[in-house]
Parts: C-alpha cells; sequence; structure tokens
C-alpha cells in the first residue's frame, strides 16, 4: 500500500494531542515540587542529589527530569541537569518575570478541566468561583499572584499601545493584583489609578503596589462590582480580563457603572482573549471559552462585535478594535463616553 502521508500526519497530530496532557502534568509536578527553583542560577545536578534535596524517590526523580529535557525545560549534560533557558527565565518562583504561579493555577484548573464533559453535559460549571475570589486565602493568593504573573508581558505589551496623553485618573475595575494599573502608572507619569476590586483581592494587590513603589500613585478600593457604584472622577476605566467571567446583562451593567464612574470625553478600554464571530478560534479563546464554563455561572469568551455592542448599550460611542502582537492572545477595545 502506498505511504498516505497525510493520514500518517494526522495521526501523529492526533496522538501528541491525546498525550498533551502529560506534558502539562510533567510541568506542573516539577513546578509544585521545586525542581527549577532548585535547579536555577546554573546549578547542576545529579538525579541522586535532586532526589535528596526535594525528598523524592530517586528513579521516579531521574525520569521526572529525562520527560523535563525531552520538554526543552531542563538540560542534562553528563550526569547532571539544570534549568534550560527558559525554565531559568520564567518558571524560577520570585523573579519579576516568573509564570511559577501561572503555571500552578493552571495546574488547579487542570483538575477543573478533566470535568468538562460533565459541564458539557448539563450546563453547569464545575467549580465554585467563590474559592478563588476570597473564600480560600491559598487558592485566592494563588489566583491572583497567577494573574500578575501572566499579565506582565501583555501589560508591558498594552502600556505600549494604549495612547493615554493627557489622561490623568484610570479606574480598573476587577483589576485583581493591579498589574495593569502598575504598568500603565509606570509608562504615563501622569497618570493615577485606583484597582477596583473584592476586600481580600485588594489586600493582595496593596501588596503588588507596594513592591512596586507606586503606593503614592496606584490606589485601591475594595468593592463588588455586582452591588456596589463606582468610584467617580475618571477620565480612564479599564476593564481588562473580567467581562469573561460574567453573563451579558452583567457585563453592561459594569460597563454601564464604568461609564458613570467616567467624565465626560472620558476612555473606556476592554482588554480581553476576544472569540472570533463563528466561535470557533483563535485557539487559546476557544479553549478560555470552556474554562469559562466550567469556572463561572454565566462566563464565556465575547467577540470584538459583542463588546462593541456592550459597550454601546452600556450609553458608550465610537468603539474600536486595537490589535497588538500575534504573541499576544489579548487585544483591546477602546470607546468614549460623549
Ligand atoms: C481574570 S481577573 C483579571 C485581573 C486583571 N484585570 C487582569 O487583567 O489581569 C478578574 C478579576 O475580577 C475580579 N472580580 C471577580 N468578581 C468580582 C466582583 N464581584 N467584584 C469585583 N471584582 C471581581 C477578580 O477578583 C479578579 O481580580
Amino acid at each position: 500500500m502506498p505511504v498516505d502521508r497525510r493520514r500518517i500526519e494526522a495521526r501523529v497530530r492526533l496522538n501528541r494531542l491525546a498525550i498533551g496532557g502529560w506534558s502539562a502534568q510533567t510541568l506542573f509536578a516539577a513546578n509544585r515540587l521545586g525542581v527549577f527553583d532548585l535547579l536555577c542560577d546554573g546549578r547542576a545536578l545529579t538525579a541522586a542529589e535532586v532526589a535528596r534535596e526535594l525528598g523524592t524517590e530517586e528513579d521516579s526523580t531521574a525520569r521526572l527530569l529525562g520527560a523535563l529535557a525531552a520538554l526543552d525545560l531542563v538540560e542534562h549534560r553528563d550526569e547532571q541537569f539544570c534549568n534550560s533557558r527558559a525554565a531559568e527565565d520564567f518558571l524560577v518562583s520570585g523573579r519579576p518575570e516568573s509564570l511559577a504561579t501561572w503555571v500552578a493555577l493552571i495546574g488547579d484548573w487542570n483538575q477543573t478541566f478533566a470535568q468538562l464533559g460533565e459541564s458539557v453535559r448539563t450546563g453547569e460549571p464545575a467549580e465554585v468561583p467563590e474559592e478563588h475570589l476570597g473564600r480560600s486565602p491559598e487558592y485566592t493568593r494563588r489566583f491572583i499572584i497567577g494573574m500578575h504573573d501572566y499579565a506582565i508581558g501583555p501589560g508591558r505589551e498594552l502600556a505600549r499601545h494604549l495612547d493615554l496623553e493627557g489622561r490623568r485618573r484610570l479606574l480598573d475595575p476587577g483589576g485583581g493584583p493591579g498589574t495593569y494599573s502598575i504598568l500603565l502608572a509606570e509608562a504615563n507619569p501622569g497618570l493615577t489609578c485606583t484597582v477596583f476590586d473584592l476586600p481580600e483581592v485588594v489586600e493582595i494587590a496593596r501588596e503588588v503596589i507596594a513592591e512596586h513603589d507606586l503606593e503614592d500613585r496606584v490606589s485601591t478600593a475594595a468593592g463588588d462590582y455586582h452591588s456596589d457604584e463606582f468610584p467617580t472622577g475618571y477620565d480612564v476605566a479599564l476593564v481588562s480580563n473580567t467581562l469573561h467571567q460574567e453573563d451579558w446583562d452583567t457585563c453592561v451593567a459594569i460597563l454601564r457603572k464604568a461609564h458613570d464612574a467616567l467624565e465626560p470625553g472620558g476612555l473606556a478600554v476592554v482588554q480581553a482573549m476576544f472569540l472570533n464571530e463563528r466561535g470557533d478560534g483563535p485557539l487559546w479563546p476557544a479553549l478560555h471559552n470552556l474554562l469559562m464554563l466550567l469556572v463561572y455561572r454565566g462566563g464565556r469568551a465575547y467577540s470584538v462585535e459583542q463588546t462593541f455592542r456592550m459597550l454601546e448599550e452600556a450609553g458608550f460611542q465610537h468603539p474600536e478594535i486595537h490589535r497588538m502582537s500575534p504573541f499576544n492572545a489579548g487585544s483591546f477595545v477602546t470607546a468614549t463616553r460623549a
């Protein structure tokens, strides 16, 4: 029989997809066990030494390190292992650009994702979001610091693309750790920002703001965007990666509060991982749309067109889309208050 290259490639691709979760689990386990923190700063250790330091079983540790080498997360030279460049740059905890807490959070959500079939069958979420929105201090911290880890890269890009010339006061509802406010304040010396979020969350935001020495220009306001009004007198309102947690009517209600928080001529900025109009891509938003099904009742990914309509329903005018680099899953929409 002649070799059908397309069939072989499809089979290989499917198999790679089927075992994709194993690669992710290998990363989560190494992150949780502290492998990348142990092997940082060029420290090279044998599998036996790694096992001794981590208190793990030696042969299992050697297998884990072998798989991490196959995933290019560690380098294997002679009998020793050290972090790869990518692990050194992004997986050592506590570093300014570390993604370690984000990876741990995705690890939590991987357990949740295992229940996808059931959620698709019933339409019900698999999580109780209150747990990571204040009820469990550890989970809340992992969620909020995980958001911070993730937001550093896209936040820097937003700060480069978003023209805030002449704007003075920015409100950041659902601002979480305050990453966007911090980066926008750093990029715009005349700007002061207010991070509005749930009480347990703004406590964490205050720590992050203090680490950046920005307490004089980035403040916090504790509140619930469902039941509390927003503070007023702003000329920019940034709603970043927050609407996907809510159903349509709640999104419009949040945007209406943002509208009322702005002075005439004020600018609304909605940043999100926008789904295309058919709901079938790009990949990140399409998968994120499933995560929202699993985590938030009523949560979903929205398209640019839907976001325009929400903004208009909330009273804004002239919605416009702004794309960032192809490396960024997010882009942003702006609109103005008359
Ligand atoms: C996915 S995070 C986005 C954080 C940040 N804006 C960013 O883009 O990185 C969503 C934020 O909405 C906040 N949030 C959820 N429910 C809220 C509520 N009822 N009132 C205020 N904030 C809420 C969460 O605490 C979280 O910080």
